[in-house]
């Protein structure tokens, strides 16, 4: 597992969906922007990847891109990647988006079970919710998907 800060905080944080073009790439971008906003960079490895191998190497869904822009978010430059085994020992912290995934990452570690998997809303804010899988509805998924993960990151940074 990733070194934890001093305190004992998780210094390394991955979020992880489907595809990986969607939901994990936004949340990477907006937790990404207010690490830097509250100056924290140099202490969180941050990351995404999908539980699907359909899209390694793509960039984020151009509405994720867009929606992302909107906020001032540029997530353009991220590839696609799945997730592998050996993300287990490098991230202290893995944020499944729903419980498809989080059901997907426990078969991939089913004698030894990671510590610090969750869903990523209820491990933010305590709230039962999955973030929705925005890929196959209109731009409204989109905007509702990116304000619980903007709730939801600013909260996880609240106590980390
Ligand atoms: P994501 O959305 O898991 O939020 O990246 C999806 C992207 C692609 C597919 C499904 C969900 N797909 O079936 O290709």
């Amino acid at each position: 597992m990733a070194a934890a800060t001093p305190d004992g905080k998780p210094s390394s944080i991955l979020f992880v969906c489907l595809g990986n073009i969607c939901r994990s790439p936004l949340a990477e971008g907006v937790f990404r922007s207010l690490v830097r906003e509250r100056d924290l960079g140099r202490y969180l490895t941050i990351d995404s990847a999908g539980t699907g191998a359909w899209h390694v190497g793509d960039p984020p869904d151009s509405r994720a891109i867009s929606k992302a822009a909107e906020h001032g978010v540029d997530i353009s430059g991220q590839r696609a990647r799945q997730f592998a085994a050996a993300d287990f020992e490098r991230f202290d912290l893995i944020l499944a988006m729903d419980r498809a995934n989080l059901e997907t990452l426990r078969t991939k570690s089913p004698d030894r079970p990671h510590a610090g998997l969750f869903r990523f809303m209820e491990f933010a804010l305590d709230d039962p919710s999955d973030v929705p899988d925005p890929y196959y509805g209109d731009s409204d998924g989109f905007e509702t998907v990116y304000r619980m993960l903007e709730r939801g990151s600013s909260a996880i940074l609240d106590r980390i």
